[in-house]
């Protein structure tokens, strides 16, 4: 199949959160497969910065933004990667007056962003004779492109033979804009893809009007699926997506194993295995030196590794933990960024329990592999997660998850019996204090035990969820569409 991608995140070239690692993840495993996949994303200011090289692309000089405005983009192709056929095949839209600063915008020029990020990769395709079978969109940001499809560019050649895939990571960001957006001339190409009765509700609604027209929708856990089908998850767009549940399936994430090894993995300061776990201990007193925590004998480490957002349930963590501190021995590492109101409060909760809770305050993908490898329990006490990778992370690197029964996560973590050795986590309900009290608590309890722990540990560490396993449930649902089958069960 020939595969076109259409994403905001790619990792590592540009990473916020787990969209970044499953885009590449899942490109790099079909193009393994032998598909043509060509990727296509912003170049982004921050990207230009770091000095991320680009070969000019014969194919497509600069064109025209769409609207009126007077901006040029042009499509670079990434230096560096090998021949065609070995891998994905990455592409980076180049319009500075869109694309400045990091992979998120805020207000208008969001929309702006994306809108030619969609018009672009499609454009883009077409120039370079690249006639997709699949459109693969990812979240609101790609969503135009598979209104696209659908609308203005059905005419096209290239587009004759494509389907439209759109695979919602996250509901809770819609791209949500005033539809006055679209009386400024910039927007002026937006009018096409909105239906008259998405613009009578007063805002333009970029995942809703994708979700309206894409020819197959996927979310990123079977759980997700259904619960994104309900009133309490579905952040009003419960009733489209019940309407359209016949398109829509639940894959869940796939790991890429290679690049998260506890036995290879270069951002370590030791290695470690299944079979081996001497090295952790050493990643454990590296990561307490290196934050200043006091680490005595047999304490765990507890990890937190997250966007500092609403949905990730840092409220009940700032809420629990100074309680669950002055009950039990434990020490907390966590690392985070987002928004400033949880960076202050986490700042003042490491001020207020020195040597055992340290919060670093950045985006760094070193810090975070070494605090999994670090800890030995990790907390995800998130309101809604779609899947979530962080629990999948923690169990390879030997930490036990202690996570919201919700979604991805939920699929993923079973709760641990000691009585008969299954489990993998600790797995609580509420979404409060007493909820994550009783799920660390738990956990604390198994550690105390050497034998439960190191049954709760091998259990974490056997799971697979490469992407050879998850892989394989994207290319039979492309495949069936293509050959016009019906849609798989979730899985
Ligand atoms: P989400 O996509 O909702 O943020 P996921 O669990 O799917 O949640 O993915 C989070 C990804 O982002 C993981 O790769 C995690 O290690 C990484 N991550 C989150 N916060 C940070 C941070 N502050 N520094 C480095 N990596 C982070
Ligand atoms: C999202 C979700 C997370 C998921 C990730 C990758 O941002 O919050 O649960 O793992 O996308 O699909």
């Amino acid at each position: 199949m020939r595969i076109l991608t259409v994403c905001a995140e790619y990792a590592p070239l540009a990473k916020v959160g787990g969209l970044g690692d499953v885009t590449t993840g899942l490109c790099g495993w079909l193009a393994r497969r032998g598909h043509e996949v060509l990727v296509v994303l912003p170049f982004y200011g921050e990207m230009r910065e770091r000095g991320v090289a680009i070969e000019a692309h014969a194919a497509l000089g600069p064109r025209p933004a769409p609207g009126s405005a007077p901006a040029s983009y042009a499509v670079h192709r990434l230096a560096g990667q090998a021949g065609a056929g070995r891998g994905p095949e990455i592409f980076l839209v180049d319009a500075p007056a869109f694309f400045g600063g990091g992979v998120y915008a805020s207000g208008t020029a969001e929309a702006l962003r994306f809108m030619l990020l969609s018009r672009a990769a499609l454009e883009f395709a077409a120039s370079a004779g690249f006639r997709p079978d699949i459109v693969h969109c990812h979240d609101w940001h790609a969503a135009p492109a598979a209104v696209m499809l659908k609308g203005p560019l059905r005419a096209e050649r290239a587009f004759r033979q494509s389907y439209a895939a759109l695979t919602i990571h996250n509901i809770g960001y819609q791209g949500v804009f005033p539809a006055g957006l679209l009386e400024q001339a910039d927007a002026a190409s937006l009018q096409p893809l909105f239906a008259p009765e998405d613009l009578a509700q007063g805002d333009i609604n970029f995942l809703r009007a994708g979700i309206a027209n894409a020819d197959v929708l996927t979310t990123v856990s079977p759980t997700h699926a259904q619960e994104i089908q309900t009133a309490e998850y579905g952040m009003g767009l419960d009733g489209l997506l019940r309407q359209r549940r016949h398109r829509l399936a639940g894959i869940l994430n796939g790991v890429d194993y290679a690049h998260w090894d506890p036995a290879t993995d270069p951002l370590l300061p030791a290695h470690y295995s299944a079979r081996d776990l001497v090295g952790k201990q050493t990643c454990r007193r590296a990561l307490a030196a290196e934050l200043g925590l006091d680490l005595q004998p047999g304490v765990p480490v507890v990890g937190l590794v997250s966007r500092l957002a609403q949905q990730k349930g840092i409220d009940i963590v700032i809420h629990a933990l100074p309680a669950l501190l002055a009950a039990r021995r434990f020490c907390c590492a966590i690392l985070g960024s987002g928004e400033q109101g949880y960076v202050a409060a986490l700042r003042d909760l490491a001020a207020s329990h020195p040597g055992r809770v340290a919060f670093v305050e950045a985006q760094d993908e070193g810090l975070a592999h070494r605090v999994y490898a670090g800890s030995d329990l990790f907390l995800v006490p998130s309101l809604y997660e779609p899947c979530g990778l962080t629990q999948m992370y923690a169990m390879r690197y030997g930490a036990v998850p202690v996570v919201r029964r919700t979604g991805g996560l939920a699929d993923t973590v079973t709760h641990f019996d000691p009585a008969t050795g299954q489990g993998t986590g600790s797995v609580f309900l509420d979404a409060d204090v007493g909820g994550l009290g009783w799920g660390l608590n738990a956990a604390l309890d198994w550690h105390a035990s050497p034998s439960d722990w190191a049954r709760v540990v091998a259990n974490g560490m056997a799971r697979d969820w490469s992407w050879e396993h998850q892989g394989p449930r994207y290319e039979e649902l492309f495949a069936r569409l293509v050959n016009g089958g019906a849609m798989p069960s979730s899985s």
